[in-house]
């Protein structure tokens, strides 16, 4: 049997879901791993949430430094989020030579090759299966079921927050704001939601994903991310009766040599598998070039299904100090073959757009003309009826534009005095 001894950093929800598993399935993990896990140090600035650790051999500190110092300690479990003192934290582990699990999609985004790099030259594995997607096992199987293949894409439900609101709006009971206010009660909104709507949290897991299943050197602030926060009842209305919904997606695809990066709202077709993939519910479809297409799904958030995952890395990194076979992170630059970012402005897809005009004649007319000085060819348009006395939505679908001329022609419509509100334009992705 071999003895692993762990330092838990962090004992919210999933730190105390950890500790729970590790708890009830001592003896499975004996049986199935040849492992004994112990948790040898629990740490947490909160000394309220430390009461509720059980003791038994477990050490409790309110500093990092005390798990660190501890020469018996092999696996050291960051769970306390944020960026600076988290990365201080997982570098001194390593440096110290303690292998690492964390679910800090933040950290990994912004840090992650940097991270990963150090670990190599230390000898040290590093784990983050529940960084992206909580339960659903995509790290492990990027990093190994996909290990021959290049990619093609990637398209991820990857924030069950927003998706949950999009459902719940979309089911016609919920506004946006009661939508978010019941994600956090089931505690699976960010600790700031802001991350959760604005698009940032999918763009951090989006930015892992890119790193480790395209192999890309993604540097974070150059993927474009845009929220859910401007999308009404009526454009998921709208969207329906053109045969599409519209989810929050995070997108990587290669183009021509090189990569797009990008997030927000988009309009999927209804048929498409990810359109039905409905509340707190994750997945991730890929495209490989030798497998082809695969669908992962389950659930993305929560206390067990991220508690299970982090239970499973320190598994993994277990089994391999058992059987002496080390697996460290590589990230390489040459074999990804692509030449760089595709900027925004310079994807081309199709769109829907929603202007609000005042009902008058000659409208249709000057919005009309100023989309077709843009290069932008409507398939379709649809004049709704008014809401307001004045006000009325049109909306349309468009072909295939040039994301910059879309850019230009709404500058221009919306700077007209029949336009009274900002009008709203969402990507639309048919593949
Ligand atoms: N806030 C995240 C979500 C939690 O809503 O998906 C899991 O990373």
């Amino acid at each position: 049997m071999k003895k692993v001894n762990i330092g838990l950093i962090g004992f919210g929800t999933i730190g105390s879901g950890v500790a729970e598993v590790l708890e009830n399935r001592q003896k499975f993990i004996r049986e199935h791993s040849g492992l004994d896990v112990a948790i040898k140090w629990v740490c947490d600035k909160n000394h309220a949430v430390l009461k509720k650790v059980r003791l038994g051999q477990t050490k409790i500190t309110s500093n990092a430094y005390d798990v660190l110092r501890d020469k018996n300690i092999d696996i050291v479990i960051e769970l306390i989020g944020g960026t600076k003192e988290a990365k201080d934290v997982i570098v001194k582990a390593i440096k110290a030579k303690k292998h690492v699990v964390t679910a800090n999609k933040a950290l990994l985004a912004l840090y992650g090759r940097e991270i990963f790099k150090i670990a190599d030259k230390n000898s040290i594995m590093v784990r983050f299966g529940a960084s992206v997607g909580g339960g659903i096992p995509i790290i492990r199987a990027l990093r190994e079921g996909f290990i021959s293949n290049r990619l093609d894409r990637i398209y991820g439900i990857i924030n069950g927050t927003s998706n949950f609101i999009l459902t719940k709006m979309a089911d016609g009971k919920y506004d946006f704001g009661k939508a978010l206010r019941e994600a956090q009660e089931k505690g699976f909104a960010e600790r700031n939601p802001e991350l959760d709507i604005s698009g940032m949290d999918s763009a951090h897991k989006l930015a892992i994903l890119i790193l480790i299943g395209f192999r890309f050197p993604i540097n974070f602030k150059d993927i474009y991310v845009e929220g859910i926060g401007g999308i009404e009842a009526g454009d998921i209305e709208y969207a329906k009766e053109y045969g599409y919904t519209i989810k929050l997606l995070a997108i990587a695809k290669r183009n021509n040599g090189r990569l797009e990066a990008r997030v927000h709202p988009t309009l999927l077709p209804n048929a498409h598998v990810l359109s039905n993939v409905s509340g707190i519910y994750n997945a991730i479809h890929i495209k490989g070039d030798l497998i082809g297409e695969s669908l992962f799904y389950g659930e993305g958030a929560g206390k067990f299904p991220t508690a299970g995952t982090v239970v499973s890395d320190i598994i993994d990194i277990g089994s391999r100090l058992r059987t002496e076979s080390k697996d460290y992170i590589l990230v390489s630059d040459s074999e990804n073959k692509l030449s760089g970012i595709k900027k925004i402005g310079e994807i081309r897809t199709r769109y829907y757009a929603r202007f609000s005009a005042i009902d008058k004649p000659g409208v249709l007319a000057k919005i009309s003309g100023i989309l077709a000085r843009h290069n932008i060819s409507i398939a379709s348009v649809t004049q709704k009826e008014r809401k307001t006395a004045q006000v009325v939505p049109i909306v349309m679908m468009t072909h295939e534009v040039l994301e910059a001329d879309m850019q230009k022609a709404i500058r221009t419509i919306d700077n007209l005095d029949i336009i009274k509100d900002k009008s709203i334009r969402i990507k639309v992705e048919s593949e």
